[in-house]
């Protein structure tokens, strides 16, 4: 997610821009800037390093003067994470500065109009659009430039602006993208959300969509498109700026765990056109696809598991071979992979050590080589031939929870999107994945409403030293990722494993009060299922059974059985892994765990 940092007063303005925007730093970014008016001169600094950079160009602020200005850091959504791309953006005439958080939909054809008209654009993004729209509009009037030029953008958009000739008014714009105006005395700010502002003001105004706010340092108008002044409810903050960095929740893992059902949505959405699955910008080529002879997936921890769940699909869509390799195993073989195999990295960092030798071992080669990654301009990003981003934004949390998701649609997609090419399962399968897909956040919210029952679950195990997650097919995909959750923030030692091994060693551990988790999504498998759970209860097991609602099998087999909805076969790990995610919390939580950042972690493992 971008931030936006804007402040007009009596005092000089980068430096409070550049102190805004590092505490804007924990949304995410790749690159960042400034925009400051002073004697009639629009002065911009950018980076596409961190922040500390742009401190250090302007010692902390001192050498740029002037007292209104605008800042902004950028998460990359269109164009890479360069300078150039870096915001504010500057109209071609040199009169308007704009800095901006969210996606311009319809920026393509209002980009080939400016062209057309002369306009050269420097930057791939869909913000320069707006800055060149405010000049090419402007008649005189700043509002009704404004208001013509929001009246043809469609999409999502928080903004920040400046006009030359106006150097004592600030503009803003809010639609849908989170906007918030801070109230000052003799002085006024926006920003993208409360964290920059808490050092100057707890007395905000959130503004609403289709609001237009005209500020100075003396005052804060704001007005809606017709030009018409609103009476703004201006609310007092209350709490710390961390515990609003988490948007109210206790940890940034709730906070992300919540965030899944947008996320979802925000993933799946952009790829969806038409009953198609459409990847803008793969280089992938439909010959490409029908030389691949099969697939190998690397990557390490969650992203690992999110692979295992690609098997299952990839080999069902694709009748292809998928293999799983932990990366940090595959860096070491001597792989068979070659110019007709396709290796898929995934990556939420897209800085892992491992992972990105994997890759590199993969092209040394010849695989073509595909990267699922959620940081922009990240090492394996940047690495692999083609690479699709899950969109989950910045997770902060070591345990990942939104991008794991996040991953899962676009391998979901992926698999339908391969498979339409190869023409190897039926449109109908292809087209009632897609609608199911887009079912999936609705779903995981109603799992939301469990969230009582599986914290009184978790406490009711909290002091368990060992447990066991089992599952089989997907469910066994998900029992370790389910194990990997509880593991890593409760420090209890949990086995994830497939169902079907536990006679081959594994049951010997059983004994009275072990504690047993059991993944029963997979219809078919109930059988088995409930035969490895009655093995289990038979040693002294306690077992929680995670299946479907009007699933009645393991009635009276499981001591506590979480009924989730039904969706495709194909797509039960994203809705098995929430519970667990949540169980894990609520157990950490009561153990009295770090749960954002246990010991011996990072959140991106950028060694051996
Ligand atoms: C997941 O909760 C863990 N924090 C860890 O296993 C993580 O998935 C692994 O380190 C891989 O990280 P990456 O996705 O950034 O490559």
């Amino acid at each position: 997610m971008c931030g936006i940092i804007g402040y007009v007063g009596g005092k000089s303005a980068a430096p409070i821009l550049l102190d805004g925007l590092e505490k804007l730093e924990y949304r995410g970014y790749d690159s960042a800037g400034i925009a400051v008016i002073n004697s009639n001169e629009l002065n911009v600094i950018k980076t596409a390093k961190r922040i500390a950079d742009l401190k250090g160009i302007t010692q902390n602020g001192s050498t740029t003067k002037g007292n209104i200005g605008i800042g902004h850091t950028r998460w990359a959504t269109h164009g890479a994470p360069t300078e150039t791309n870096a915001h504010p953006h500057i109209s071609y005439g040199g009169n308007f500065a704009v800095v901006h958080n969210g996606i311009i939909e319809n920026y393509l054809p209002l980009k080939n109009e400016l062209i057309l008209k002369g306009v050269n654009f420097k930057s791939e993004t869909d913000t320069e659009v707006i800055a060149h729209l405010l000049e090419f509009n402007f008649k005189g009037d700043v509002f009704d430039c404004i208001k013509n030029t929001i009246s043809v953008l469609s999409g999502s958009y928080a903004l920040g602006i400046l006009y030359l000739n106006s150097p004592d008014t600030l503009y803003a714009v809010k639609n849908f993208s989170p906007l918030i105006a801070g109230v000052g005395v003799t002085e006024n700010f926006i920003a993208s959300d409360i964290t920059p502002l808490i050092p100057h003001t707890k007395d905000v105004i959130y503004l609403k969509d289709k609001e237009i706010a005209v500020i100075t340092g003396d005052s804060l108008n704001i007005f809606d498109l017709s030009g018409k002044p609103k009476s703004p409810k201006i609310e007092r903050i209350t709490g710390s700026a961390e515990s609003v960095e988490k948007g109210g929740y206790d940890h940034f893992m709730m906070k992300e765990i919540k965030e899944q059902p947008p996320v979802i949505l925000k993933t799946a959405t952009p790829h969806i056109k038409d009953g198609r699955v459409v990847f803008d910008g793969l280089n992938l080529t439909k010959e490409k696809i029908k030389d691949i002879k099969k697939i190998v997936i690397t990557a390490c921890g969650s992203a690992y598991h999110t692979g295992m769940v690609a098997k299952y699909v990839f080999e069902q869509l694709l009748k292809i071979p998928v293999s799983v390799d932990l990366a940090s195993e595959f860096r070491y073989q001597n792989p068979v992979v070659d110019q007709n195999t396709l290796v898929i990295v995934i990556s939420q960092s897209g800085e892992t050590a491992d992972t990105l030798a994997a890759l590199n071992k993969a092209k040394d080669k010849g695989a073509y080589t595909l990267g699922i990654v959620n940081v922009k301009g990240s090492s394996i990003a940047k690495a692999c031939h083609d690479t699709l981003f899950t969109g989950a934004g910045s997770e902060i949390s070591v345990a990942t929870t939104k991008a794991y998701s996040a991953q899962l649609i676009i391998l979901y997609l992926f698999a339908v999107f391969m498979a339409g090419h190869l023409g190897t399962s039926d449109e109908k399968l292809r087209a009632a994945l897609l609608n199911e897909i887009m079912t999936l956040p609705q779903k995981v919210q109603e799992i939301f409403m469990l969230e009582e029952n599986i914290k009184a679950l978790a406490k009711k195990h909290h002091t368990i030293t060992d447990a066991f997650f089992i599952g089989r097919n997907l469910d066994y995909a998900v029992a370790l990722e389910g194990a990997l959750k509880l593991k890593e923030i409760s420090y209890i030692n949990c086995l994830g494993m497939a169902a079907g091994e536990l006679k081959h060693g594994t049951i010997s551990l059983i004994e009275n009060g072990t504690f047993v988790l059991a993944l029963a999504m997979y219809e078919k498998l109930n059988d088995k299922m409930l035969s490895n759970i009655k093995e289990v209860k038979a040693r002294g097991a306690n077992v929680l059974v995670v299946t479907f609602k009007g699933n009645n099998t393991f009635l009276g087999a499981a001591d506590d059985i979480i009924y989730l909805p039904k969706t495709h076969p194909l797509l039960t790990p994203s809705l098995a892994v929430i519970p667990l995610q949540i169980f894990a919390y609520y157990i950490a939580l009561f153990r009295g765990a770090d749960i954002d950042k246990p010991r011996n972690l990072a959140k991106s493992v950028t060694v051996e």
